[in-house]
């Protein structure tokens, strides 16, 4: 088999990176180690920027987000018993965030590139990946019962942070920056209305709480949790109760409550490599960085990526000039960092830490006060919550 780039993983980065390249008039092929199903059901985050919303739409990805996300101008802080109205739009000069989840994006993309003759192989084995450090970079893995051989130009490692790609460098390449921290997120989905029409970012004195939602019916929550809490732990009327607990405000707030849809713990973790490329391997999303649930960031820095490998890519077929691609670990680094230091501020600033003492508290405290008081210091987060356009 031969194709122009091999695309290994089929989340966010690797899709949107087929559809760019396609639009290009670049051949790739799609190698997704899970099914079809599953990874059209993986329940992930679901806040699209404004930038991401406008990719997808110029590449005619958007009907059925532009009929079904709903369209946030504003989100909520709340902390000590009441609720601050952070205006994103108006801060932004008009941006806003769409609320869409991140396996209906997958899905829409899937069933486009699909429908246009595009190369998506589902249930591949043992992707290894072979002369990166040459002109001919191969892929070899196994799909229904056989051994293949994908010949390409270039390697797209869009594999996530457990994929193949970002350990198939030789060592001493790379240098991975990476922070842990002291909780996760235990996030669920529920058959209930939401119960605001934005998203609330809750920093209680008994931890974190993120109120937003899918859809008019259907409500996402999540409660920060010790990272090594076991879900057995958490039964539904448990999770009912502290997020009660945590969204209370002075004036009576009320949570609407339902038959829960799903239910998990996810770890929150800051990690960069750098370089995001070895040889004709070039990492995209996930595969390169990871970053604290609390912006929503992960899609959209995927997203971001890919659009300058796209770019990259098809200056080099189309004119021979390689300086793109060379630069494409450093463009995309700068908003890595941007939305790196973000994502984590986002978390310091909103969540309850072990060694945590009354004075670090009322540092968080002031600051979220400072966030919904100061024009300044909104309009900050404003503009990196909807996104920077450009960094
Ligand atoms: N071979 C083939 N595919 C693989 C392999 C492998 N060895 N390992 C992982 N994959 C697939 C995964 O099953 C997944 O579908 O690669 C895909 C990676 O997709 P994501 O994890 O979604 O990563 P990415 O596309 O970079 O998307 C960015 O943003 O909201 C965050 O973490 C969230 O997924 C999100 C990410
Ligand atoms: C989500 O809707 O899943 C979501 C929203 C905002 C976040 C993280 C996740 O910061």
């Amino acid at each position: 088999m031969r194709t122009q780039v091999g695309i290994v993983g089929a989340g966010p980065a690797g899709l949107v990176l087929a559809h760019l390249l396609a639009r290009a008039g670049i051949d790739s092929v799609v190698l997704e180690n899970r099914s079809r199903g599953y990874i059209e059901q993986r329940v992930r985050a679901g806040v699209l920027e404004q930038t991401t919303v406008d990719l997808l739409r110029e590449n005619g990805l958007a009907q059925r987000l532009d009929r079904e996300g709903m369209v946030h101008h504003g989100l909520e802080l709340r902390f000590a018993g009441r609720g601050h109205r952070i205006p994103l739009s108006e801060l932004t000069g008009g941006r806003a965030i769409t609320v869409y989840g991140q396996q209906e994006v997958v899905k829409d993309l899937v069933r486009a590139r699909l429908e246009a003759g595009g190369e998506i192989l589902f249930e591949v084995d043992d992707v290894t990946l072979h002369d990166l450090d040459s002109e001919r970079p191969a892929i070899r893995f196994r799909h229904g019962g056989g051994d293949h051989e994908l010949r390409c130009d270039v390697v797209a490692g869009c594999d996530g942070f457990h994929g193949v790609s970002r350990p198939s460098i030789p060592a001493g390449v790379l240098t991975a920056y990476e922070r842990e921290y002291p909780f996760a997120w235990l996030g669920i989905l529920a058959e209930a209305p939401p119960s605001s029409e934005e998203l609330i970012y809750c920093s209680s004195e008994r931890g974190f709480a993120l109120h937003s939602m899918r859809s008019p019916k259907v409500t996402r929550l999540y409660l920060q949790v010790d990272p090594a809490e076991d879900l057995a732990n958490w039964p539904d009327e448990r999770i009912w109760e502290e997020l009660r607990a945590r969204f209370a405000t002075d004036d009576g707030w009320t949570l609407a409550d339902g038959p829960l849809l799903e239910k998990g713990i996810t770890p929150l973790r800051s990690f960069v490599v750098e370089p995001m490329q070895y040889g004709r391997l070039y990492l995209a999303g996930d595969a390169a960085h990871i970053v604290p649930a609390t912006g929503a960031k992960g899609l959209n820095l995927a997203v971001a990526d890919v659009r300058i490998l796209a770019e990259a890519l098809e200056a080099w077929y189309r004119t021979g000039r390689t300086d793109l691609l060379d630069g494409y670990s450093a463009a995309c680094l700068r908003r890595v960092w941007r939305v790196q230091q973000f994502s984590w501020w986002m978390t310091s600033m909103l969540h309850l830490f072990d060694d945590q003492g009354a004075f670090d508290r009322r540092l968080q405290l002031s600051q979220l006060a400072y966030v919904c008081s100061s024009k300044a210091a909104a309009t900050s987060l404003a503009e990196n919550y909807v996104g920077l356009p450009y960094v």
